[in-house]
């Protein structure tokens, strides 16, 4: 225990059972408090807190500790931090010396680097000559010096040397700035050169100020437009929300959060006085930032661009903040603007009009499917229903939830039952606990390639960086053969590019079950003729690089690579048939006699299908040169 009379202070001084209880469901016993214990996750009391000895204890998996080893372990927040929280929710001041760490934390050099060098950049920025440019382009953003300097904005320059030197005499060794993702080493015997040039740079701050990573903005058109520090030992982009460090205050007083998607969007905002904003960077929200913005707030404003990859952003981000519990609002801008255009036009007033025009997540996908004609006919309302149940079975508040099952009921017609009891199920039709507990609804949006992402047409989802997100949740059945279809085509397409526009018309790379080989196949695509591998590497997450270096070595097929891949595609159409078939025998249980007419005979084509394509290699590869008029025979 402490001998920091401030630490006990505030300790003797707070409410514990009321701090906990914010996390934790406790109930009185005796003179104690008992529920389940948030560490290893029972369902029992079996945790325990006493307010008479401010301690908590689980006599199931022994966790014990004080209010603020609560705090460090439930939220991941630091000591300093834990205290400092608990101090002001009674009115106890810290002095800023008493909160120091008791060691040295390792990741102090990395942090201080990352602050080294945004002061570096904001001088490049205001020097007279070398900061022109990108003075020129901030200034076309109606951005002023103010606002620059508020968010320490930068300027990282062409040339190769200088930053180098100037972090060396810093005390920045050329290892440490590489594991720090300042410097990149094209190959083992190239001289490291700085990641970022010619870049508008802005620094990220973590939720305790502290310099973690870099985004940086190309001023003209070079690819990536933004390009961003790579994961480093104190910065994880899933796990960071630009702005929150400036908002988070705010956003727990106002009690609301606009979430926006880019640095820009956030910063006009910001400018604009509105500082209740936070962006993920480049991606929907993870489970993570959705899991560090329900400490501040649960009421969330999704402000994301209206365009397709906008929408799949808010809806993934949707579901994920209403496993969180939060009331979820949809704000749509007008066509082609985006927060920043449209608060730099309009100002906040008019953002604050946008508000009390916002509607709930579960009426904007009601509304986006009923502008499309889903609730029209059986066959496409079987389909609206796949996209409204997994918001449904990701809404974790029960009140919520039995509001949209009402709605969906209302606009479909379907009886109440007959969805409660849909939504305990899972896309497959087995009962949801025999996935895993918090099984994900994602899966049928994404698990189905017959629905899609696509609201305004029936056409493929595009291909966007928003698909990546929560990739562990996407559960489908599990199919050894399927895979490694999978992995041979992503290998044929590693081996020869020009081949990933053929691939990506017959298979939908949404079907993919294999997280890393969906990301390689992505990324590919989006690539296209900007193939290089490491392009490619820098657009994919560390475990999708190792399967990456793995597939490189393998090289191409041995025998005869395309007919592996044409035998590979059959493999997964095949998977898509079967799954149209048992999508089917769901749908005959609501279908009337008419439209059970139409399934069965859907059902006899797909199983023409299936035999053709159930034949040896060589029929399927002809089956497939039928279907799409593909070179000679
Ligand atoms: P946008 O392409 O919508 O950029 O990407 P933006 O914010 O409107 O940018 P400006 O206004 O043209 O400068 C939104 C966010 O997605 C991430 C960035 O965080 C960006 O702010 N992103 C975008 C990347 O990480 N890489 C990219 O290549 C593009
Ligand atoms: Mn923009």
């Amino acid at each position: 225990m402490s001998s920091d009379p401030v630490v006990e202070r505030v300790r003797e001084a707070a409410d514990i059972v009321q701090i906990i209880g914010e996390h934790v469901k406790l109930k009185r016993a005796g003179s104690n408090f008992r529920g389940p214990c948030p560490f290893h996750g029972g369902k029992n009391p079996n945790f325990s807190v006493s307010p008479k000895r401010g301690q908590y204890h689980c006599f199931k998996c022994g966790e014990s500790g004080d209010v603020f080893a609560f705090l460090q372990k439930q939220l991941g927040m630091s000591f300093p931090d834990a205290l400092r929280s608990v101090a002001a929710t009674v009115g106890i001041e810290v002095p800023q010396q008493r909160v120091e760490r008791s060691g040295p934390d390792p990741r102090d050099p990395f942090w201080e680097m990352n602050a080294v060098a945004a002061d570096y950049f904001t001088r490049e920025l205001w020097d007279a000559d070398r900061g022109s440019q990108a003075r020129t382009y901030l200034q076309g953003r109606s951005i002023s010096r103010a606002d620059a300097d508020r968010f320490e904005l930068g300027f990282a320059p062409d040339d190769i040397g200088t930053f180098r030197t100037h972090m060396a005499t810093m005390g920045f060794d050329v290892d440490r700035l590489i594991e720090g993702g300042l410097l990149v080493r094209r190959d083992e015997n190239s001289e490291p050169r700085p990641r970022f040039r010619n870049r508008l740079m802005f620094p990220i701050l973590d939720a305790s100020g502290r310099h973690v990573a870099f985004g940086g903005r190309a001023l003209g058109d070079a690819e990536p437009k933004y390009l961003n520090s790579p994961e480093t030992p104190v910065f994880s982009k899933s796990k960071t929300l630009y702005a929150l460090g400036w908002c988070k205050n705010d956003i727990r007083k106002v009690d609301r959060v606009f979430v926006v998607e880019g640095y820009m969007d956030a910063i006009r905002l910001m400018i604009a006085g509105v500082n209740t904003v936070v962006a993920p960077l480049g991606t929907a929200l993870t489970e993570q930032q959705a899991g560090m913005m329900v400490r501040y707030t649960k009421n969330v404003f999704l402000l994301y661009d209206s365009d397709q990859a906008g929408l799949k952003a808010t809806f993934r981000s949707g579901d994920e903040l209403l496993r969180h519990g939060c009331a979820v609002r949809v704000i749509t801008l007008p066509n082609g603007e985006d927060p920043d255009t449209f608060v730099r036009a309009n100002g906040a007033t008019a953002l604050e009009q946008q508000v009390s025009q916002s509607i709930d997540i579960f009426e904007r996908k009601i509304q986006l499917l009923e502008r499309g004609g889903w609730f029209a006919e059986l066959q496409k309302k079987r389909r609206a229903l796949d996209r409204l149940l997994p918001t449904i079975r990701a809404t974790s508040d029960p009140l919520l939830r039995e509001l949209y099952i009402g709605r969906a009921a209302e606009k479909t017609g379907i009886a109440k039952g007959a969805l409660i009891r849909e939504a305990s199920l899972t896309p497959r039709g087995e009962p949801r606990n025999a996935l895993h507990a918090d099984s994900s609804g994602e899966s049928v949006e994404s698990g189905d390639s017959s629905s899609g992402d696509n609201f305004e047409t029936g056409s493929a989802p595009p291909p966007d960086d928003m698909q990546h997100v929560r990739r562990g949740d996407r559960r489908r059945n599990y199919d050894r053969g399927a895979i490694a279809a999978e992995r041979e085509l992503v290998r044929a397409m590693l081996n020869d590019p020009s081949r990933t526009p053929g691939i990506a018309e017959k298979v939908d790379p949404d079907t993919f079950t294999d997280e890393n080989y969906r990301a390689i196949f992505y990324a590919m695509m989006d690539l296209e003729n900007d193939f290089t591998v490491e392009r490619l590497a820098d657009r994919l997450e560390p475990d999708d690089v190792a399967v990456l270096n793995e597939l490189l070595e393998e090289g191409e097929a041995q025998i005869d690579p395309d007919k592996t891949v044409s035998a590979s595609i059959a493999v997964l159409l095949m998977r898509d048939i079967d799954a149209r078939l048992a999508e089917i025998d769901r749908m005959m249980n609501l279908a009337t006699a008419p439209e059970q007419d139409e399934l069965t005979k859907e059902k006899l084509r797909l199983h023409k299908q299936v035999e053709l394509l159930g034949q040896p290699a060589g029929k399927s590869f002809k089956f497939l040169k039928r279907r799409q008029p593909a070179p000679t025979e």
